[in-house]
C-alpha cells in the first residue's frame, strides 16, 4: 500500500467483481427489466401459490445460470439468507419486500449478529441485484395484501443443490445497531461458518 494511493483499492474492486461475475448479473438484470417493462407473461401453472409456504419452480438450470419463479402467499417469506452466487430478481405481480441484513462479529466472543440494512419494496418490473457476500444477505416477504410472483436469476447450476439457490440460513440475533467493538464481516474478512 503506496500512501495516498487507492490502487490498492481499485484493484481490489476488480477483483471482487470479476470473481462475483457482477458485469454478467449487471446484463441479466438489464434483460430481465427490459422484459418486465415490455410486458413478460409468466403461464398461471407457474404462479400458483401454497399454502404451506412460498413455492418455487425451477425454470431453468444450467452452468452458467439458473432461473426460478417464486410466488408467496399474504405473509409468507423466506428466512434470512444469503445465496451460492449473484442473484437478479424482478417482480411480475404483487408487492414484495426485501429486507437486507449484515453480519457483525462481537469483539472477544466471536457471537455473531446480524443488523438490518435497508428495507426495499419492489412493485411489478421493479428488478433488484445481490452480489455476493456483502449485498447478499437478506429475507423476502410478501408485502401486499394478494399474491406476489417474482423471477430470479442465479449465477450457477442450482440444480445440484436440490434445486435452492440458499447458500446458509441465519439464525442470528437481529439487533438495530452494530454492538461496540463488533466487526462487520464482509468479503474482505471471509467467515468461516459452516454451511
Ligand atoms: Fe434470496
Amino acid at each position: 500500500m503506496r500512501p495516498g494511493s487507492n490502487l490498492d483499492e481499485f484493484l481490489a474492486d476488480l477483483a471482487r467483481y470479476a470473481a462475483a461475475e457482477v458485469l454478467t448479473a449487471q446484463l441479466t438484470a438489464d434483460t430481465l427489466r427490459k422484459y418486465l417493462r415490455a410486458g413478460l407473461i409468466v403461464p398461471a401453472d407457474l404462479c400458483a401459490g401454497d399454502v404451506d409456504g412460498y413455492a418455487q419452480r425451477l425454470l431453468h438450470a444450467g452452468r452458467t445460470h439458473s432461473v426460478v419463479a417464486l410466488t408467496w402467499l399474504p405473509g409468507q417469506s423466506t428466512p434470512i439468507h444469503d445465496h451460492i452466487s449473484w442473484c437478479v430478481s424482478g417482480v411480475v405481480e404483487g408487492v414484495e419486500v426485501d429486507e437486507a441484513y449484515r453480519l457483525w462479529r462481537l469483539h472477544g466472543s466471536g457471537r455473531r449478529v446480524l443488523v438490518p440494512e435497508g428495507r426495499t419494496t419492489c412493485s411489478p418490473g421493479r428488478v433488484q441485484l445481490l452480489t455476493p457476500p456483502d449485498e447478499d444477505i437478506h429475507r423476502v416477504s410478501n408485502g401486499g395484501p394478494g399474491r406476489a410472483v417474482s423471477l430470479h436469476v442465479y449465477g450457477a447450476d442450482i440444480s445440484p443443490n436440490g434445486g435452492s439457490s440458499i447458500n446458509r440460513v441465519f439464525g442470528h440475533e437481529v439487533v438495530d445497531t452494530p454492538p461496540p467493538g463488533a466487526r462487520p464481516i464482509t468479503w474482505r474478512t471471509p467467515d468461516p461458518l459452516p454451511r
